[in-house]
């Protein structure tokens, strides 16, 4: 596969969140957040592993930062632990979690690689999950001003701010499927939730726009378009529905002003109770959107379903791998959204089970299948006129994927849980080469 060619001054970084790799939970002053409470409750991460040590990336950041610097990354894309910086969620600041991201970014930046912080990778204090969590407007209001302390410190110093990384994970897997910390089960209280997270980007923007920070501001939405297995109007019904719940759910409040007709129809009275003013303060204007993606959503209303075709395969999440699913989405959103801000690919990549050969490497060629295709896809929305700007690889090492403890590796790097070793993976080296390449043109 030959690889494609993109612009000279295009980003490319990794991405990581605090939770997944930090550690150090217990140290420094940090506040306890929903997910320690949700690894610490009997059944809910399937190998009882938790956050506490991890990659313990807290103390060994400047190690990580090196590998970064020896992949020959332009940027580097991690979120803040806000309990860790304000230990309740409100009230006090806790100057010694801010040394860490202070240190971090003076780290960066010595090595000339750019930080990209998202506020909120789903790690809420669980003091203000004690007063009602999301659910609660006033939880919004503690947002902003968390937001408007790291603008104040952080703000001229990093390139962008991504308000939420993913909030219908943090709405929906949170509070419907209860896989997810919280771990509630009750839909409209996930459209409550998924109301005041996207009320809490719009007044995070407009307080970080009001300061006059010089970081890109945006948010970080999962996507995929969906895509109906047969073409009844069942399935394309399920299609069109699948989209509007998933990605329409927040692209349209965000740049239309509404929610997406069909999804909240269906919602009926569990539909989000939405105040006088809140589409205005949501709609703030972006300077980038962040796209995660992953997988597409594939719609059958057969019984038993139609599958995927997968016809490259699964990865060891289970999911498709479809890369055209990528061009689809991008032209999708393009051609739907009049005002789209440019485009950050803020994650994408996959978990594989990859283990160190007796050669001491890390051979994970389905990786760097996965990589190349997936690039060529992007490329491919490129020479549509979708305005892509940069890709972060998801992620730069294992860590620790949620409802599935340690037991996914989605790192390019490797980390030995017992030693602390980290060993680049073959599809490191591969994206060094890559990532050299590119700047040659
Ligand atoms: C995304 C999350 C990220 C990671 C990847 C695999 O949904 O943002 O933290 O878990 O999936």
């Amino acid at each position: 596969m030959t690889n494609p060619t993109f612009p000279r001054d295009f980003i490319w970084g990794t991405a990581t969140s605090s939770f997944q790799i930090e550690g150090a939970t217990d140290v420094d002053g940090r506040g306890p957040s929903i997910w320690d409470t949700f690894c610490a409750t009997p059944g809910k991460i399937s190998d009882g592993s938790d956050g506490s040590v991890v990659c313990d990336h807290y103390h060994r950041y400047k190690e990580d930062v090196a590998l970064m610097a020896g992949l020959g990354l332009d940027a580097y894309r991690f979120s803040i632990a806000w309990s860790r910086v304000q230990p309740k969620g409100f009230g006090d600041w806790n100057e010694a979690g801010f040394a860490f991201y202070e240190n971090l970014i003076n780290e960066l930046e010595a090595k000339g690689i750019k930080p990209h912080v998202t506020l909120y990778h789903w790690d809420l204090p669980q003091a203000l999950q004690d007063r009602g969590g999301w659910a609660n407007r006033e939880t919004v209001h503690h947002f902003a001003a968390y937001a408007a302390e790291v603008g104040r410190r952080f703000g001229n110093r990093v390139a962008s701010i991504a308000t939420h990384n993913e909030p219908w994970c943090t709405a929906y897997l949170g509070n419907f499927h209860g896989r997810f910390a919280p771990g509630f089960t009750d839909v409209a209280l996930a459209n409550q939730v998924s109301h005041h997270l996207l009320l809490s980007h719009g007044l995070a923007v407009k307080t970080l726009r009001g300061q006059g920070v010089t970081a890109q501001l945006g948010i970080v939405l999962n996507q995929s378009d969906a895509d109906a297995a047969t073409d009844s109007a069942a399935d394309k019904r399920q299609a069109q529905l699948e989209y509007e719940n998933f990605t329409g759910w927040f692209m349209d409040p965000i740049f239309k002003g509404h929610y997406p007709p069909l999804a909240l129809e269906v919602y009926g009275d569990a539909a989000p109770k939405v105040q006088d003013g809140d589409f205005e303060i949501i709609g703030q204007k972006l300077d980038f959107l962040g796209v995660n993606y992953y997988f597409r959503a594939w719609c059958s209303t057969d019984t038993p379903k139609i599958p995927e075709p997968c016809e490259l395969g699964r990865t060891d999440m289970g999911w498709e791998i479809y890369p055209k699913g990528l061009t689809d989405l991008l032209v999708r959103i393009n051609r739907e959204y009049t005002d789209l801000p440019p485009i950050l690919i803020t994650e994408n990549g996959m978990a594989n089970p990859d283990r160190i050969d007796s050669d001491g490497g890390v051979h994970d060629k389905e990786r760097i299948d996965f990589l190349q295709r997936h690039l060529g896809a992007l490329k491919d929305a490129m020479d549509a006129g979708v305005d892509i700007r940069g890709y972060f690889e998801w992620s730069l090492l294992d860590n620790f994927e949620w409802d599935s403890g340690l037991s996914k590796r989605f790192g390019i790097v490797h980390v030995d849980y017992q030693t602390q070793k980290r060993t680049l993976k073959d599809s490191a080296h591969w994206y060094r080469e890559f990532i050299s390449q590119q700047k040659k043109g």
